[in-house]
């Protein structure tokens, strides 16, 4: 694939990066995608799994739907686009912002991860301040009790209508990067569709890469409209020899 050559010359100058990645980036490990045919969200009643009204009323039902994407999720593997992200701390001030609660980019390598939407390994109580990992495959007990006071524990996860985790960090990375990717997502939930936006205001290049216009297209320098490894494979291709040497 082709990298324009002033991209490459725009990574070599840059020292702070950040990227914005959402499902698509897991997409090649076998993650589904949550708009659009065969999405996450299409075969369930978002209210339902992802509110805390849901969560209320019926806890076995969204602890059933987390416990099945767990042993999904315990299964698949970070791809070439997590690594490559996960390599390029080594060269930059590099800042991964993941509406993904997969984990994978930590599993990948990246160090520098900020989880707006928390993670799936992590658990909650719904009365008394624990908050845990809990990675069992399987759960054994749904819903899981809290191992402090015996309530119910939720995922520790941002559903819907809930404030985002870390968000003045991410705001502040999207304030002084001076390259700003945006990979995989439909830049369609808020506030993480407007970092993207943020960023460009505060004088960002921005890069895109998905299949698919997204509303983030319009203000990117780049658009790659390719899948996220095939993308970032040739990238690091053309930068890695001098990126070496710079
Ligand atoms: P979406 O499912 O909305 O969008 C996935 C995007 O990935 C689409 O724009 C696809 O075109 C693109 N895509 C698919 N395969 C790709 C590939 N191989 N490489 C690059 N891009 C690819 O997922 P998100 O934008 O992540 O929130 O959704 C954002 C939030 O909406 C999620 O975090 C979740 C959901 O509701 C909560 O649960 C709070």
């Amino acid at each position: 694939m082709a990298i324009p050559d002033s991209l490459v010359a725009k990574m070599l100058e840059s020292r702070k990066i950040g990227v914005l990645t959402g499902a698509g980036i897991s997409a090649e490990s076998g993650v589904p995608t949550f708009r659009g045919r065969g999405g996450l969200w299409a075969g369930y009643p978002v209210e339902k799994v992802a509110t805390v009204e849901g969560f209320d009323e019926n806890p076995e039902l969204v602890w059933r739907f987390y416990d099945e994407r767990r042993q999904n999720l315990a299964k698949v593997k970070p791809n070439k686009a997590h690594y490559i992200l996960a390599e390029l701390e080594k060269y930059y001030d590099f800042w991964v912002i993941t509406q993904n609660i997969d984990g994978l980019h930590t599993l990948a390598g990246s160090k520098n991860v900020v989880e707006l939407h928390g993670n799936i390994w992590n658990v909650k109580c719904t009365i008394c301040s624990y908050r845990g990992m809990n990675r069992e495959v399987p759960l054994s007990k749904i819903p899981p009790q809290c191992p402090n006071c015996g309530a119910i524990l939720r995922p520790d996860v941002v559903w819907f209508g809930e404030p985002i985790h870390d968000s003045e960090k991410a705001f502040e990375i999207a304030k002084s990067s001076e390259l700003f990717f945006v990979i995989g997502t439909s830049a369609q939930v808020y506030p993480a569709a407007s970092l993207p936006f943020i960023a460009k205001d505060y004088g960002a290049v921005i890069v895109e890469i998905n299949p698919e216009p997204t509303p983030v297209s319009v203000i990117a320098e780049y658009v790659f409209r390719a899948p996220a490894t095939q993308t970032l494979e040739s990238l690091f291709q053309k930068l890695q020899e001098p990126l070496q040497t710079r």
